[in-house]
């Protein structure tokens, strides 16, 4: 059922989340899927209701460094940078886990993938539920993302015991995941741009995007997929004649002769692009096209999040 998060649903949703169940709920990045991260039986349920994979963690929400300090063993020096800076927000951290975090939420590794969320009603669930929140994307595994209540309701709907409706996600692309490493290393390109934390860090190591051996289970290939094919080409490599079979997902300009076409940010804005990428996606993938192409986006900020979820809804 997808409620608005009044004070009332809210308790609910806590009630819910202290009792083993399952909620959805707004970040700023994209709706999660959210269940007591230290209770491996609600946990056990979101793969379940995803389908996922158990290899594959869960990234654990906190609300305060008090409920950080219970799912990890020590907070590393270059870790307490990187919180003063962004955290809240949508920069996840793999730190050493602690012993009360089951292995089901991790996979078995020796480290946690955990966020502070800025989105209120995030934080407002994780508090009032008084537990830190597992919480993957609130798709079916592999699917895309859903960045508003209604994109949960139509995939996860019967699985799901709530659904908080915060409207529009805003950032609309997950979190950037870094492991905090000897070297600091990017897992996941996301909502903050590698750029902004290599001005606190310096240089950052990359290890992100599918690869035929993943560094961590996750990294799989063929992530964010829609159920239509999508390629990535510039409007210029498509003839005419495919043109007006298939749909278009553009990034600034409406290319002629496309039977539907979608613009991420008629303004050239990478941050607006992000926003509307899923919801676009979502919105193509409903209309039964052939195929869809999506223009490449330059890669610079958060246009590599952007690239990255292309891709991996590409790769065929
Ligand atoms: O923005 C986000 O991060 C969203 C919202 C709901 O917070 N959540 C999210 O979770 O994207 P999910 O489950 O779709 O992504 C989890 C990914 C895993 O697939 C894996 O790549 C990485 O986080 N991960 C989790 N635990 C890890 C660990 N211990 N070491 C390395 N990577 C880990
Ligand atoms: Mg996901």
């Amino acid at each position: 059922m997808v409620v608005p998060p009044t004070p009332e649903n809210l308790e609910r949703a806590a009630q819910i989340i202290r009792s083993g169940g399952l909620v959805a709920f707004p970040t700023e990045t994209v709706y999660g899927l959210g269940a007591n991260a230290l209770d491996a039986r609600a946990a056990a349920r979101i793969f379940e209701a995803k389908q996922r994979p158990s290899f594959d963690p869960l990234i654990v929400h906190v609300a305060d460094r008090g409920m950080l300090q219970k799912v990890v063993q020590e907070v590393p020096a270059l870790a307490e940078r990187l919180m003063e800076r962004f955290w809240p927000g949508p920069l996840t951290l793999v730190l050493p886990r602690s012993e009360r975090v089951p292995g089901l939420v991790t996979s078995g590794l020796p480290t946690v993938a955990v966020r502070m969320p800025a989105h209120p009603v995030a934080q407002e669930l994780i508090r009032r539920a008084g537990l830190p929140l597992a919480a993957p994307s609130a798709n079916p595994f592999g699917y895309l993302s859903p960045t508003r209540a209604e994109h949960v309701e139509r995939m996860l709907g019967g699985r799901v015991d709530l659904i908080l409706d915060g409207g529009r996600t805003e950032f609309g692309v997950e979190s950037t995941i870094v492991l905090l490493a000897e070297k600091p290393t990017v897992l996941r390109y996301g909502a903050v741009a590698v750029e902004e934390l290599e001005r606190v860090l310096g240089r950052l190591e990359l290890q992100v995007g599918a690869r035929e051996k993943p560094l961590v289970p996750g990294q799989l290939p063929q992530h964010y997929a829609p159920h239509t094919p999508i390629r990535i080409a510039p409007p210029s490599e498509i003839p005419l004649g495919l043109r007006k079979r298939v749909g278009y997902l553009a990034f600034q300009e409406v290319p002629k002769g496309f039977k539907v076409v979608k613009v991420l940010s008629p303004t050239g804005s990478l941050l607006e692009a992000a926003a509307h990428l899923f919801e676009a996606l979502h919105q193509l993938d409903r209309l039964g096209l052939e195929a869809i192409y999506a223009e490449p986006i330059p890669e610079v900020g958060l246009g590599r999040a952007i690239m990255d979820r292309l891709r991996g809804a590409s790769s065929a």
